[in-house]
């Protein structure tokens, strides 16, 4: 499809970058399609993040997506996993390539500022997780 599922994490949310990611997305030619400010439980986080969950740093992870406030969206785009993915850059921010928002605003690979679905699947059932259909425009 041509959609894709954002969160902005919680360090950049806690360091103020939610107006300048917001704009890149959409200088980037991204349309907000569904767009909400709200907080993961851990619960939740853990939920979100189950395909994660025999990874090292799984409850690190949940620990930190649940440690404060994040924005989360659905974008469209023509060809908007890769070109989201794209913008985003590494995830390791020290590899993330100059403009990219990881390189801009994210400080570590567990502190990495925002994520981008890796499929169409994930896409659909990410936006789903957040958004019923009459939150979405
Ligand atoms: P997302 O867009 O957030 O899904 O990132 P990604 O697709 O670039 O990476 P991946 O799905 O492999 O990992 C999910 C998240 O786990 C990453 O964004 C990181 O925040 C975190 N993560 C990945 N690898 C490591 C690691 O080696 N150590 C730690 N602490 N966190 C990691
Ligand atoms: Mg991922």
């Amino acid at each position: 499809t041509n959609r894709t599922f954002t969160m902005i994490k919680p360090d950049a949310v806690a360091n103020g970058h939610i107006g300048s990611i917001v704009n890149d997305i959409t200088k980037a030619g991204f349309k907000i399609i569904a767009l909400k400010y709200t907080k993961l439980s851990a619960e939740k986080a853990g939920e979100f993040y189950a395909v994660h969950k025999e990874r090292p740093f799984y409850n690190d992870l949940v620990s930190f997506m649940s440690s404060g406030p994040i924005v989360a969206a659905i974008l469209e785009k023509d060809n908007a996993i890769e070109e989201f993915r794209n913008l985003i850059g590494a995830t390791n921010p020290a590899e993330a390539a100059e403009g990219t928002i990881r390189q801009k605003y994210a400080k570590s690979i567990d502190a990495n500022a925002i994520h981008g679905s890796d499929s169409d699947e994930n896409a659909q059932i990410e936006g789903d997780f957040f958004f019923s259909a009459d939150e979405r425009f």
